[in-house]
């Protein structure tokens, strides 16, 4: 069986943190492409949408990309961030509560994977969905159809949806995004070991096992693994693992969508694909989405 750890363990408070550096690294295209395209929509998302809604983020971490929304939506009933990471939630929702004091935030710490019940407050004001980040690309194809469908109904029949996916590219652009000179990326995979050590007393030693990112054409999606070094067995809690040298633990994917291929996704989930930015440089999608009929 190949061995695979699901990406949610990445976000501990170190994760999210070596995380937030990733966003800020030269060759991580998507962040400045998609806050450039916030910047440049905000304005006609806020008139597709209307007043008073209540926005709702999937993995909002330090909602950094959220202030444009915020500062666009007109009569903005509350906000919502839902993140796995505690610690980055505090950080965002304290940033918040002081950039914006008259903005009503209610965080939610949890899995946006497993079923989600807004704040009883927050329900009655028609939702506007916010999943950012091509986070959406992290889930394989059926686990995305899946999520569609069931953030559908979190959101309610009035709803809206803003969803950033990360667009099929050149692999000369691709690639470094997931393998930077820095070596960040490399760090925030390596800190699954260390925080399987910190957390479970495993006896992995990172230095054993090395950074990889590869396309899988197939599939559409870069893959994260890490590559043991060596013939290697480690304990975790009661059980030892046996790694062959060249072995791999699978623990990512970030799957790459064209606009038509998301755009068919989204509507086998029920939605409706209403407009689409992609901005001059085709890097990256923002699509808005509203329940088809
Ligand atoms: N949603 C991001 C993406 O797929 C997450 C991400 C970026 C990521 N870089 C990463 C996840 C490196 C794991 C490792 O692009």
């Amino acid at each position: 069986m190949p061995k695979s750890i699901p990406s949610r363990f990445f976000y501990d408070a170190k994760g999210s943190d070596l995380f937030e550096q990733i966003t800020g690294l030269e060759e991580y295209y998507p962040t400045n492409a998609e806050i450039a395209l916030l910047r440049d929509h905000a304005a006609e998302i806020a008139a597709l949408v209307g007043p008073h809604v209540s926005l709702v983020e999937f993995g909002s971490g330090s909602s950094r990309k959220t202030d444009r929304l915020i500062e666009a939506l007109p009569a903005l009933a509350s906000y919502v961030p839902i993140d796995i990471s505690d610690a980055a939630l505090a950080g965002a929702v304290s940033r918040l509560r002081s950039r914006f004091p008259w903005l009503r935030v209610m965080p939610l710490h949890g899995d946006f994977n497993a079923p989600l019940e807004l704040p009883r407050s927050a329900r009655p004001q028609k939702k506007l969905g916010f999943f950012p980040g091509s986070t959406i690309g992290n889930f394989t194809r059926d686990e995305a159809r899946d999520f569609l469908k069931s953030s559908r109904s979190l959101l309610g029949p009035s709803a809206a949806f803003v969803v950033g996916v990360d667009l099929k590219k050149d692999l000369d652009l691709l690639l470094p995004a997931y393998n930077d000179r820095l070596g960040v990326t490399a760090a925030f995979n390596l800190n699954l070991l260390a925080r399987v050590n910190r957390e479970l007393g495993g006896t992995f030693d990172p230095s054993l096992f090395a950074h990889d990112a590869i396309y899988n054409e197939t599939d559409g999606r870069i893959e994260m693994h890490l590559r043991s070094l060596a013939a290697q067995e480690v304990q975790v809690l009661d059980d030892v693992f046996a790694f062959a040298e060249g072995e791999t633990i699978h623990t990512e994917n970030s799957h790459k969508y064209t606009v038509a291929e998301f755009q068919a996704l989204a509507r086998s989930a029920g939605w409706e694909a209403r407009e689409v930015w992609t901005g001059d440089a085709g890097l990256f999608s923002l699509h808005y989405l509203t329940p088809g009929s």
